[in-house]
């Protein structure tokens, strides 16, 4: 006897590239992790933010930008008058890489190897979208959105113009500025973070 079919999202549609990436194992990281994290947000959102990778919250809940980075993000973007639900949050990799050190799980950084496995999901995730604004937060989302070696901070702060018709605006990652142990540089980086979000406001 054959059981009934589970129903399928039609192919072509974010929520069919979720199901497929759901089980995913094109590169060594889905063994560890809890599952892949996938971007989330409005099939026709113009805009979409793209991370590193899930952290430890993020892999837990399945959700992209839910910890500690997350609730800067969402904090920041709402003062520059930001609605969260209108953007499309996703990574340049969809599952946690870490390191257990006790009971705890110790972010590690996805090397360029792993990053270009991921593009598969990135790509499909832009060419679905067709966003008009790709913003690219920290070094490992630059790398994964152009070919370009630039280093974040010759780029950071700007627009630019990448694939013909889409824009790329370039910060710094909201972790970066979680670990900022300095409190001068830590409120200097804040304020250009903000100015960052406040421009992306205006290119919206
Ligand atoms: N950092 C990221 O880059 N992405 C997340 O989803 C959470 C933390």
């Amino acid at each position: 006897r054959h059981l009934p079919a589970e129903p399928q999202a039609p192919k072509g549609t974010l929520e069919a590239l979720r199901a497929e990436a759901a089980v995913c194992t094109r590169c060594p990281l889905h063994a560890n992790a809890t599952q892949t994290v996938f971007g989330e947000g409005p099939r026709d959102a113009q805009v979409i933010f793209v991370g590193e990778q899930p952290g430890d919250q993020e892999d837990i809940s399945g959700r992209p930008f839910v910890g500690p980075a997350g609730r800067l993000l969402d904090q920041v973007i709402s003062e520059a008058g930001i609605d969260r639900s209108r953007l499309y949050v996703t990574n340049a990799v969809k599952h946690f890489k870490y390191e257990p050190r006790g009971k705890r799980r110790i972010h590690q950084k996805p090397n360029m190897g792993e990053v270009k496995h991921c593009r598969w999901w990135l790509d499909r995730e832009l060419a679905l979208l067709k966003p008009k604004l790709i913003v690219a937060m920290g070094a490992t989302a630059l790398a994964a959105l152009t070919d370009v070696k630039e280093r974040l901070q010759d780029v950071r702060g700007k627009a630019m113009a990448i694939d013909g018709e889409r824009t790329l605006f370039v910060t710094v990652h909201p972790s970066y500025l979680l670990r900022i142990p300095d409190e001068q540089l830590k409120a200097e980086e804040m304020a250009r973070f903000r100015e960052d979000m406040l421009e992306i406001q205006r290119l919206m």
